[in-house]
């Protein structure tokens, strides 16, 4: 996925642009770029450098600019190249393009009008620049832009600048998010909120097919039928703008810290004192449901399982998981009576977006559940209920992990027959978690002790299980060690042949109906020169166990076991010198199939 970010207005455009990639980088950082035009100047001017914002900045001359857009480049179709960088431009050198999504046909529309044109990049985004030099001859801009988006297929949030009128940006939408923002006659327009919260006061979520025109007087948006669309605008929450790192060194860090609050948020969001406060026609949706179908990817798909275990053991609603991207091409059969629950922390995951795509054509209902609740996934699904996580900006994903959690857990809770206080057990979690991370510095040492082999195990057993999934996936993501995670007992079966002397495995003990099973595992492993960490709750400690966690409810123990395996890929990524916040070929929200 990429970012986008675009201003016209009285202040420093670029200033404000720049801010915006900044904010935007952790949805791509392959590359930057920005084109601005300078009044001095009196020309469009366009920097594009390979790697990180920074270098880009060291790029810009000084001086102001009234338009400028901008954008942060995660690859998807060419190499990461400064010529593979956005801004692109028209053969001619007239327009000027910024692209968030895939062109599908770009190839068919080069050989159809534009051969002999030659191309200065490998991306599917030059091709729109150069239609537009094509087709725009002699025609008024507005038409030809529009024509264009008529000959695209695939997805794209894009901003685009005419040489001929730098005093008008103009833009569109189709499946990319794309927000607006206005503050007095000043518009900024971006991928994401967090991009345009500082500059605007009111915000617009764009709808698929909006074209938008922008200039000194404000912005205007017609929809894909050409149709002026009267914008409603919201208040924008000023809570987006608060990106710092506060006293953490890396927003993964501060973002493992929150999560006791986080989940005290949820329960003053979601409790009127010991009831679950859910939205009638949600609780209606889920009370028909005969079998709940959880849709999510990656860290999600992780909490979804936990979600499963959840929904059966509170609700007695028999629920399956399903990876989305299989989903979206081998739909399973489905029977009346399912209920669709798509789980994304960002909502503008495109395997979902496939996923929703064939839930609605089959006629189910969807709900969404997401920490953005201007997302795509939020707007497109019948419903969506929010996490209430706060802006995650570290691409691995840890405080969205254990909210989602939290929320199944209320849901699930409120479709069931109670028999205990959810809302207590949560706050005694929020508490395992805090009382847990009084220790995190001792994490240095336990990696230095353990970690250092390039791969490592995770195991465990029902719920320790989905959490060594979730512990491996962060393991891998941000320290590059190749670590799996393993149902415990079902090692012997085979995967017990690559145990060797000093592999680490680490198994997560929380499950007293279990914990001889994992034990006899930890030792079968130990016997073969395994290097073994144990992670176990009080109520099923031994005394050699190296890392020990608050009891809590037993269908919460991923609240509190999830937290160790964090902080145990936080420090592992730390002395391997790893970015932690932006780690290599990820971004924060994967809005390609
Ligand atoms: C999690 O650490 C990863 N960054 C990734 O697996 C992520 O969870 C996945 O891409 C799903 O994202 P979503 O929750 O925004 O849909």
């Amino acid at each position: 996925m990429c970012g986008i970010v675009g201003y016209l207005g009285e202040k420093d455009a670029k200033k404000h642009v720049m801010e915006g990639l900044r904010r935007l980088e952790y949805r791509g950082y392959d590359s930057a770029g920005i084109a601005y035009y300078d009044e001095a100047k009196a020309d469009h001017l366009v920097f594009k450098e390979k790697g990180r914002l920074e270098n880009l900045a060291g790029l810009l001359p000084e001086g102001g600019s009234q338009a400028a857009i901008g954008h942060t480049r995660w690859a998807t179709h060419g190499r990461v190249t400064k010529e593979n960088a956005h801004p692109h431009e028209s053969h001619d050198g007239r327009f000027i393009v910024v692209h968030n999504g895939i062109i599908e046909n770009h190839k068919a529309l080069a050989e159809e009008y534009l051969a002999g044109i030659p191309r200065k990049s490998a991306t599917d985004t030059e091709i729109i620049a150069s239609l537009l030099g094509h087709l725009a001859k002699g025609k008024d801009v507005a038409g030809a832009f529009r024509q264009v988006l008529d000959l695209l297929e695939g997805s794209y949030a894009l901003l685009l600048m005419d040489r001929e009128h730098p005093d008008i940006l103009y833009a569109a939408k189709k499946k990319s998010p794309l927000l607006i923002g206005q503050n007095g006659r000043d518009t900024i327009i971006a991928s994401d909120l967090t991009a345009l919260c500082a500059a605007a006061t009111d915000y617009l979520a764009l709808e698929d097919g909006s074209i938008v025109t922008i200039d000194e007087r404000g912005f205007s948006v017609r929809d894909g039928q050409g149709k002026a669309v009267r914008p409603v605008l919201s208040p924008v929450d000023k809570a987006y703008a608060e990106t710092d790192k506060g006293v953490f060194d890396h927003y993964m860090l501060k973002e493992i810290h929150e999560q006791p609050a986080v989940l005290r948020r949820i329960t003053a969001e979601y409790f009127d004192q010991e009831t679950p406060r859910i939205r009638k026609d949600i609780s209606a949706m889920l009370q028909k449901a005969k079998r709940l179908h959880i849709l999510a990817a990656g860290t999600s798909m992780h909490a979804g399982i936990v979600g499963k275990a959840l929904f059966e053991n509170l609700a007695r609603l028999p629920t399956e998981v399903h990876i989305a991207s299989e989903f979206a091409h081998h739909p399973p059969l489905l029977e009346a009576g399912s209920v669709f629950l798509l789980i994304s922390q960002s909502g503008e995951t495109a395997d979902l977006r496939a996923s929703l795509e064939i839930v609605k054509e089959k006629g189910f209902p969807s709900l969404t559940l997401t920490n953005v609740k201007t997302s795509t996934l939020a707007r497109e699904a019948d419903k969506y209920l929010e996490i209430f996580a706060g802006p995650e900006i570290a691409v691995a994903s840890t405080k969205a992990y254990t909210a989602q959690i939290a929320v199944l857990a209320i849901l699930a809770f409120a479709l069931g027959d109670g028999g205990f206080s959810l809302r207590k057990e949560l706050a005694l979690a929020a508490q395992g978690i805090e009382n847990h991370l009084q220790d995190h510095k001792m994490y240095s040492g336990i990696v230095a002790g353990h970690l250092k082999k390039p791969h490592a195990f995770y195991i465990g057993r029902g719920l320790d299980y989905a959490v060594a999934l979730e512990a491996a996936l962060k393991l891998k993501e941000i320290s590059y060690i190749h670590t799996e995670g393993f149902a415990a007992g079902e090692l012997k079966h085979g995967t017990i042949a690559l145990i060797e002397e000093g592999i680490p495995v680490i198994a997560l003990v929380t499950e007293k109906r279990t914990a001889a099973h994992t034990r006899s595992a930890i030792a079968e492993v130990e016997s073969r020169g395994a290097d073994v960490l144990v992670i176990a709750t009080e109520n099923v400690a031994e005394k050699e166990d190296g890392i020990r966690l608050d009891t809590v409810h037993p269908l919460l123990t991923p609240l509190v076991c999830v937290v160790p395996t964090q902080l145990i890929a936080y420090y592992a990524a730390l002395q391997r010198g790893t970015d932690i916040d932006k780690p290599r070929n990820l971004a924060k929200s994967v809005t390609v199939e």
